[in-house]
């Protein structure tokens, strides 16, 4: 089999696991009813098994036969996929993904990608794929073939090129549970386009919170330090905004915040190459995708639990 799609389609079916390129990061693919390969998965990435993964599917029919959509969800699904949206919705009797893979809960997490290739190696496998972010626990999503190769590439039977990924930073989650839509994770969609489908959004209840979202979470290596433009010797400061910082290290030199999500994890790692002191970013705006931005930045620098 010479052909990237048919090799990964197969190695999903051998209880594989593969690398899976997304327009968001680079994910860590498998068989979503295997409970061996998704034990796989928790192993590979030391991701402790109370954060249950997200199903990944080839278009919302798929979805609907994993999770139970109410009208909702429907709209949501209609408005935002294929693309960076995942929703948390009542998990289908039977809808084949694996208890572990949601972690023991009655909910669970599905998004159509916005990458062709991802579609296309789900279609060819013909089931849901779970793919966390290819990462090891802890450190920033890989964004390139080659990080997510340096990341997890060991675990895995195949990986697929699917070039740098063009949105940058995981996808926004929101739960549809109850009649009630909240927001799990700021992502690439932001707050106000969700709010234009579907009204305000609800507080995520009680336990009802995504159980992923650890106080230290994307955190290179180097200390780091946000908000601030001063960086001392030693520090490497990634800039955003004509004049700030180096073009080298500039999230985005012309203030874009499209452009800056792209370059986050990506600059992020290669800073911590450097070996620096400690990473310094710049202050950026927190409106739109700069409310996932920030969410990042936050996390990196340990500040939010
Ligand atoms: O963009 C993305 O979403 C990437 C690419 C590879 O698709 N994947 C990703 O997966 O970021 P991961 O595992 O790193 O993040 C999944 C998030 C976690 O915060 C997890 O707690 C939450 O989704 N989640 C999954 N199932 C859930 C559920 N049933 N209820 C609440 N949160 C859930
Ligand atoms: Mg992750």
């Amino acid at each position: 089999m010479s052909d990237p799609t048919a090799r990964a389609a197969a190695a999903l079916k051998a209880g594989d696991l593969i690398i899976l390129p997304t327009e968001t990061v680079y994910g860590l693919g498998a068989d979503a009813a295997n409970a061996e390969a998704v034990a796989k998965v928790f192993e590979a990435k030391d991701r402790p098994r109370f954060n249950p993964l997200i199903a990944h599917v080839a278009d919302a029919a798929q979805a609907e036969r994993v999770a139970v959509f109410d009208a909702t969800a429907r709209g949501l699904a209609e408005a935002f996929w294929p693309g960076p949206l995942t929703i948390v919705a009542p998990a289908r009797e039977g809808g084949g993904v694996c208890e572990l893979a949601r972690a023991g809960l009655d909910s669970v997490a599905v998004r159509v990608p916005g990458h062709a290739k991802a579609r296309a190696v789900i279609a060819a496998f013909g089931g849901a794929v779970v793919a966390p972010s290819a990462n090891r626990s802890g450190r920033p999503s890989p964004t390139t073939f080659a990080d997510a190769v340096e990341e997890t590439g060991h675990a895995v039977a195949e990986a697929v090129d699917g070039g740098p990924c063009a949105v940058g930073l995981e996808s926004t989650v929101v739960s549809v549970l109850d009649g009630k839509v909240a927001l799990l994770r700021p992502g690439a969609v932001t707050r106000a386009e969700i709010e234009a489908v579907v009204g305000s959004l609800s507080e995520a209840g009680e336990g009802r919170r995504s159980p992923g979202r650890v106080a230290l979470h994307y955190a290179p290596d180097a200390p780091v330090r946000i908000e601030t433009a001063e960086a001392g010797p030693g520090e490497i400061l990634l800039g955003f905004g004509p004049g700030v910082g180096e073009a080298r290290w500039s999230l985005s030199p012309t203030g874009d915040l499209r452009e800056a999500a792209a370059n986050l994890f990506r600059l992020l790692r290669e800073a911590d190459r450097e070996r620096p002191s400690a990473i310094v970013v710049a202050p950026v705006p927190r409106e739109g995708l700069g409310e996932a931005i920030h969410d990042r930045l936050r996390r990196a620098a340990g500040h939010v639990g």
